[in-house]
């Protein structure tokens, strides 16, 4: 008896208020505005939308097709289109809005070619950004691929194609130091164009463009990837990451002899040095501005079997793989980091390239865009492209202009967020 008159009273309590079932007591409205005078292209997330109105749906992330927040499905609440077109999404008003500065801009530069481009390194003395260009998926090894330059100091910059002399094959990532461009290349092949190229790290002189390897093997084992690389500038010591991906992407003739891993290499020994070997596809790396914390992205959503029988050249993504970026604690002499902990869950596709800006701000590529969180992990804004960013890089006399690249596009954020000096 009393259970009828109970379920009674919920039926005519969700009757009463049709609306319930759409948008339950706890939704904002509106979810999405238009926020700061940007003429659209800045808007604010209120809350996170921590609470959405139902029905609301978003797919699920394939190679084939990326599935931004912006695409997800939002059926009764209108203002989520705002985040279609918007170039800066804001999640933080205050800080984000300070991060964003008076004139925030996103600006497509150059369209390229649907291949990888990463590596991006500033060299401040001569205002030229340089970056990689890698061969397609399972492209054979054929002939050394240019690299690609842009010339800041012509209004406006110019791209053109570069070699370093010997060519480098694949840089896949990039630091500048002490006058010198470090590249870390990620394809293997006895015969490229003649010649035979391991996996290796490079210096490369922009004064001269000379190039000069400095690492190609982990005694006697071919690397697997070196992904990216960053200085840790006290001592000058490179640390890299070393992941799979050039087996998933047809890019060496041999299959990894070497467990992913995080690596610390001393040039003025070379002594290389396992600093961790807990992630699974360890990818991006940067050192915070005061040097004792270093962020690692972690793309093992994205992978493939490295068993030798299955080949090169299938990857697959999972979204409900592996896709954080994880902080460590730096020894005070920079020699070993400790204290792994989780920092930060991408909101799109995978973590990529990291850089941290000189007030601490964690900013990483991901998808289609960029993140850019707090020293907590507390995400205040996303700049949204519509070309995948695998890097960037701060450039400027001021270092608060941010050059993106990935597949299909290279573009240019102006904003209040400043990068590290490289030193
Ligand atoms: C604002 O956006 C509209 C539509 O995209 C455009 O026509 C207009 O020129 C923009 N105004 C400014 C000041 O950028
Ligand atoms: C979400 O959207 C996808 C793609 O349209 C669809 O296949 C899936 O059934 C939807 N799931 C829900 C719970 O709505
Ligand atoms: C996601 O939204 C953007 C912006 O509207 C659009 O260009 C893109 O095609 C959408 N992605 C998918 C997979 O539908
Ligand atoms: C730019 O950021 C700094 C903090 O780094 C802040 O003091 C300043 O107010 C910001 N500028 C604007 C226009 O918001
Ligand atoms: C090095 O390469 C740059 C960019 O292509 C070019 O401008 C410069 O002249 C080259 N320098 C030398 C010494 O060849
Ligand atoms: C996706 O990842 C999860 C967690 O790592 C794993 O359990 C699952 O088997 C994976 N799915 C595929 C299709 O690889
Ligand atoms: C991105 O948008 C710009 C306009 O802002 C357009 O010129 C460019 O072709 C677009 N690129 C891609 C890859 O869709």
């Amino acid at each position: 008896m009393m259970k009828t008159i109970f379920s009674l009273s919920v039926a005519s309590i969700l009757a009463s208020n049709a609306l319930a079932q759409s948008k339950p007591p706890g939704v904002t409205t509106p979810i999405v505005e238009d926020c700061g005078g940007f003429n659209g292209s800045v808007v604010c997330v209120n809350r996170y939308a921590a609470v959405l109105p139902y029905h609301f749906n978003r797919s699920i992330t394939t190679l084939e097709k990326e599935y931004d927040f912006r695409n997800t499905s939002v059926t009764n609440a209108p203002s989520f289109d705002l985040l279609q077109d918007a170039n800066f999404v804001v999640f933080d008003k205050e800080r984000g809005l300070e991060c964003l500065g008076d004139s925030p801009r996103w600006e497509f530069m150059f369209p390229i070619g649907d291949s990888v481009h990463e590596a991006p390194v500033y060299v401040p003395e001569l205002n030229m950004l340089y970056m990689s260009q890698l061969p397609p998926v399972n492209a054979a090894p054929g002939d050394y691929i240019a690299q690609l330059v842009v010339n800041l100091n012509q209004t406006p910059p110019t791209l053109s194609e570069y070699l370093p002399d010997p060519p480098i094959f694949a840089p896949n990532g990039g630091v500048y130091h002490d006058g010198l461009i470090y590249w870390a290349s990620s394809g293997g092949f006895d015969d490229i164009d003649g010649t035979e190229q391991r996996i290796s790290l490079y210096t490369v002189d922009p004064h001269t463009n000379k190039s000069t390897a400095i690492l190609n093997n982990y005694y006697g084992f071919y690397f697997n990837n070196l992904d990216d690389v960053t200085v840790y500038p006290p001592t000058g010591d490179l640390f890299f990451t070393d992941p799979d991906y050039p087996w998933f992407n047809g890019r060496v003739d041999t299959a990894p002899q070497l467990p992913t891993a995080t690596y610390r290499f001393d040039p003025r020994t070379g002594a290389t040095f396992l600093v961790d070997d807990t992630i699974q596809q360890p990818n991006g790396i940067a050192f915070s501005p005061d040097g004792k914390t270093l962020y690692v992205t972690e793309s093992g959503a994205l992978t493939g079997s490295i068993a030798p029988e299955v080949g090169p050249g299938t990857k697959h993504y999972n979204t409900t793989g592996r896709r954080s970026i994880y902080a460590f604690d730096v020894e005070e002499d920079g020699t070993r980091i400790t204290n792994k902990r989780s920092f930060y869950l991408a909101q799109n596709y995978i973590p990529d390239g990291i850089k941290v800006s000189r007030e601490g701000f964690v900013v990483a590529a991901s998808g289609h865009g960029l993140d850019v969180i707090d020293p907590k992990g507390q995400l205040i804004l996303r700049v949204q492209t519509n070309h995948t960013v695998s890097n960037f890089q701060f450039t400027g006399d001021e270092f608060n202009t941010v050059w993106l690249m990935g597949n299909k596009g290279i573009s240019r954020v102006q904003w209040n967020i400043t990068g590290q000096v490289p030193r």
